[in-house]
C-alpha cells in the first residue's frame, strides 16, 4: 500500500522523513535519491553521502560507520558566536561574549580540536566537569578563552586547575559545594595566586524534559542563597572579593521550552546584581547549557523538540540580562554559555547497513490442507474464510482462541508438531488478512491496533543501540532515522528496526517522522542490494556513554570536509579503525594470548587423542587467532539460498514475500 498518497517525488520523501523540521537544512536529497549534506546550507554546497558511504566501503572500511562532517562543527560554533556578537550589537549590550564548549558533551580529540579552531576569532573556550576532562581542556585550551571548571573537586583537581592559572589560563573554578570554598582557597594560597571563583547557583526555576533534575531545591549541584551568602563572608574575611568572577547557574540540558529558558536566566543575572552591589568582582554570568535540538522536528515544547531556535534563545538571554542590569542599575555582565548539544549533534552521522527483515507470518515451507488435520486446525481455517469488514474483532478473538486451545493441546501432546506449524501459519494469515481491512474500520479496538503493530515487519540492522544510541535505550531519546538513498522510490514497506545485540531492548519503535505511527519507519523493500540507513544528530552524548554490551564495540569512523577542489567535492581527512574482538576482550581482561595459548591445549589434546590431525589443529588455531582482529559487527550476510535453510522466519537482504501458502 503506498504510503504517501500523491505522486511520489524527492521532495515527497523530504515531507515523509521532515527533514526540514530537524535536519536545519543542512541535509537535502538530491536528484539521484541520495541524502545529502550541506555544511552552508545551500543545495549548491551539498556532499553526496552515498559518495561518502561508497568511498568508504572501497576503501575496505566496514560498517556501522559513523561520518563527522566537521564543516558542520564549524558552522555550529560560528553561528552561536554571530548570534551572540549580533544581539549584543543590536541591542547596545554592555559586555561581551565568551562561549566554552563543555567537552563532556563529545570528548573525543578531533572534536574537541575542531571546535577550538573554529572558535579562536571569537576566544570560544572549554569547559571541564572532571579530572580527565582538566587535563585534556588545560591541555587544549588558549590562554585567551576561558577555562570553566565544574563538577565536584577534590584537592588534586583545585591544585590541577591553579597549575592552569600559573600557566597563563584563564582558568575559573566554579564552586558547586561550599566546602569547595575552601580547598580552592587553600590550594590557591599554596600556589601563590588569587584564584578566579564562579559560584554555581541553585536556582529556584526548574528544567523541563528529561534532565530537569539538574535544577531546584534537589539538584545535586549548586549553593543555596545562603549558602552563597556565606561564600561572600569567608571571600570578604579573606580579602578576596575581587576573586568571585562569575555567578553559574545550569537547569539541565535539552530545555524544550523558551519561557523556562527566560525565567532561569532572568533569576540567575538577579544573582549577578545583588553580588555586584554587595561589591563582588563579578563580570562574568554564565547561563549553563540546555539549548536544545529539535530531534523530532516539530518546533514545540515536548522533550525530543525545542519551541525556539538559537537566534531567539540569544537574543532571550542578552535581552533578560540586560533588562535586570538596567532595573538593579549595574554594568552589564560578559556572558557565557557552555552549549553542548546544539554544537556538536548535527554533525555525526551513523551509517547502518540493514541486513535483513523478519516478517511476520512469513513461512519458509508451503502447508497443504490435510484430510487428517486437527479440529482446531480446520476452525482456524473457517475463521479466515468467513472474515468479512463488519466482523474483524470478532474472527480476531476467534483466532486467539484457537490458537491457545492449540498450544494447551500441544502442551497435553495432543497435537502433532505439523499441525501445530499449521496453526502458527494460519493464525498469522488470519492477523493479516484482519490488518487489510483496518485502514477502512471505522472503529478498531486496542487489541486490534497491538495486534497491528506486531504485524509490522522488523529490518535487521547491524549496530548495537547500547554502543551507539545509548540515550535511544535509556531515556527513550528520540533521533531522526532515514534511508540515504533510493529515494525516488516511494518506501512502501513498514518496519521497527532491531540491532544485532541479543537483548530484546535492542530495538527502536519510535520515530521522527510524519506517519510513524504504529512504531514504525517508511523503508524500501530490500532488494538484495546493500540497504542504508542513516541515524541523525548522533554527536552528541552517545559516543562516550555507549557501552560494549555483548562486545560489540567503538564503530569505524571517517572526518569528512568539504572540498570544492574535489572530484565529489569533499575529502576523507582522517579514519579511526573501530574496536576490534581483541580490544573488547581486552576490556574486560581477556588476554588475547592467554586465550590463544588455551585453544592450543585444546587443540593439542584432540591431536593425542587423535582427534584432530596437525595440520587441522593448526588451522583451528589460525581461525580463532583470525576472528581475534576483526571488526565486532556482522560481516559475512549469509545469501538467499543459505537462509532457505534457516528455521525461523528471518529473511535476509534479498527479500522476498512470504511464500503464498497453498492453503486455505
Ligand atoms: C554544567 C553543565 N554545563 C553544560 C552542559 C551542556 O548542556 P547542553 O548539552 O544542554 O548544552 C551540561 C550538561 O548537562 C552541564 O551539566
Amino acid at each position: 500500500m503506498p504510503i504517501h498518497p500523491k505522486p511520489w517525488t524527492t521532495e515527497a520523501a523530504e515531507t515523509l522523513y521532515n527533514l526540514e523540521g530537524w535536519g536545519l537544512k543542512y541535509f537535502g536529497i538530491n536528484a539521484k535519491g541520495n541524502v545529502t549534506l550541506q555544511p552552508k546550507r545551500e543545495p549548491e554546497d551539498a556532499i553526496d553521502v552515498m559518495d561518502v558511504v561508497e568511498d568508504v566501503a572501497s576503501r575496505g572500511i566496514k560498517m556501522p560507520v559513523l561520518i563527522r562532517f566537521q564543516d558542520i562543527l564549524r558552522r555550529r560554533v560560528t553561528l552561536i558566536n554571530e548570534a551572540f556578537g549580533a544581539a549584543i550589537k543590536e541591542y547596545g549590550y554592555g559586555g561581551r561574549f565568551f562561549g566554552v564548549y563543555p567537552i563532556k558533551v563529545n570528548q573525543f580529540r578531533e572534536v574537541v580540536e575542531e571546535i577550538s579552531d573554529a572558535g579562536r576569532a571569537w576566544q570560544y573556550g572549554l569547559e571541564a566537569g572532571s579530572k580527565g576532562e582538566l587535563l585534556a581542556v588545560l591541555a587544549m585550551n588558549s590562554s585567551e578563552a576561558l577555562t570553566i571548571v565544574n563538577g565536584y573537586k577534590d584537592e588534586s583537581m583545585m591544585r590541577l586547575a591553579m597549575l592552569g592559572l600559573k600557566l597563563g589560563k584563564k582558568v575559573i573554578v566554579v564552586v558547586e559545594k561550599l566546602s569547595e570554598l575552601r580547598l580552592l582557597l587553600d590550594a590557591a594560597k599554596e600556589a601563590g595566586v588569587r584564584p578566579l571563583i564562579g559560584v554555581r547557583v541553585k536556582l529556584q526555576t526548574t528544567g523541563v524534559g528529561k534532565w530537569r533534575s539538574s535544577s531546584g531545591h534537589f539538584a545535586k549541584f549548586g549553593l543555596t542563597t545562603p549558602e552563597i551568602l556565606a561564600a561572600v563572608e569567608t571571600l570578604k574575611a579573606e580579602g578576596m572579593s575581587d576573586c568571585l568572577k562569575l555567578v553559574h547557574f545550569h537547569i539541565g540540558s535539552q530545555i524544550s521550552d523558551i519561557r523556562v529558558i527566560k525565567d532561569a536566566v532572568k533569576e540567575g543575572a538577579r544573582y549577578y546584581a545583588k553580588l555586584r552591589k554587595m561589591g563582588l568582582g563579578v563580570e562574568f554570568v554564565d547561563c549553563g547549557g540546555g539549548l536544545g535540538v529539535d530531534y523530532d522536528g516539530t518546533h514545540t515544547a515536548v522533550d525530543s523538540s525545542m519551541n525556539y531556535n538559537m537566534r531567539e534563545y540569544v537574543a532571550d538571554v542578552v535581552y533578560s540580562i540586560q533588562e535586570v542590569c538596567k532595573q538593579e542599575k549595574v554594568p552589564e555582565p560578559n556572558i557565557v554559555t557552555e552549549s553542548g548539544r546544539s554544537m556538536v549533534a548535527h554533525h555525526a552521522l551513523l551509517v547502518v547497513n540493514v541486513f535483513g527483515s523478519i516478517e511476520t507470518g512469513a513461512t519458509p515451507i508451503e502447508f497443504r490442507e490435510t484430510p487428517d488435520e486437527h479440529q482446531v486446525v480446520r476452525e482456524l481455517r473457517e475463521a479466515i474464510k468467513g472474515l468479512n469488514p463488519k466482523n474483524l474483532a470478532e474472527s480476531f478473538h476467534d483466532g486467539q482462541q484457537h490458537q491457545e486451545e492449540a498450544f494447551t493441546l500441544f502442551k497435553l501432546g495432543y497435537l502433532g508438531l505439523e499441525d501445530k506449524a499449521k496453526v502458527e501459519h494460519l493464525y498469522w494469515k488470519l492477523c493479516l488478512e484482519i490488518g487489510k481491512h483496518l485502514p477502512k474500520a471505522k472503529f478498531v479496538s486496542e487489541d486490534l491496533l497491538e495486534m497491528q503493530k506486531a504485524l509490522n515487519d522488523q529490518y535487521l540492522c547491524n549496530f548495537s543501540l547500547f554502543q551507539s544510541l545509548p540515550d535511544s535505550w535509556a531515556i527513550g531519546q528520540l533521533f531522526p532515522i532515514m534511508p540515504l538513498h533510493r529515494l525516488t522510490e516511494e518506501p512502501t514497506r513498514r518496519a521497527s528496526l532491531v540491532d544485532i545485540t541479543c537483548d530484546s531492548d535492542g530495538k527502536i519503535q519510535n520515530f521522527a517522522c510524519h506517519r510513524s505511527a504504529g512504531g514504525t519507519l517508511p523503508v524500501h523493500n530490500l532488494d538484495g542490494k546493500p540497504y542504508y540507513l542513516g541515524f541523525f544528530l548522533m554527536g552528541a552524548y552517545q559516543a562516550t556513554m555507549g557501552d560494549i554490551h555483548n562486545l560489540f564495540g567503538r564503530v569505524n569512523e571517517v572526518h569528512v570536509f568539504k572540498d570544492e577542489a574535489e572530484e565529489k567535492g569533499y575529502y576523507i581527512e582522517e579514519t579511526i579503525q573501530g574496536q576490534t574482538v581483541r580490544d573488547v576482550l581486552s576490556d574486560i581482561q581477556y588476554s588475547d594470548f592467554e586465550l590463544v595459548r588455551m585453544i592450543k591445549e585444546a587443540a593439542d589434546a584432540q591431536i593425542k587423542s587423535g582427534a584432530l590431525k596437525p595440520r587441522e589443529a593448526a588451522d583451528l588455531v589460525d581461525r580463532y587467532e583470525a576472528v581475534l582482529s576483526e571488526y565486532t559487527y556482522v560481516d559475512h550476510l549469509p545469501s538467499a539460498d543459505e537462509n532457505k535453510l534457516l528455521p525461523g522466519r528471518a529473511k535476509t537482504n534479498g527479500h522476498h514475500k512470504p511464500a503464498e501458502p497453498v492453503v486455505p
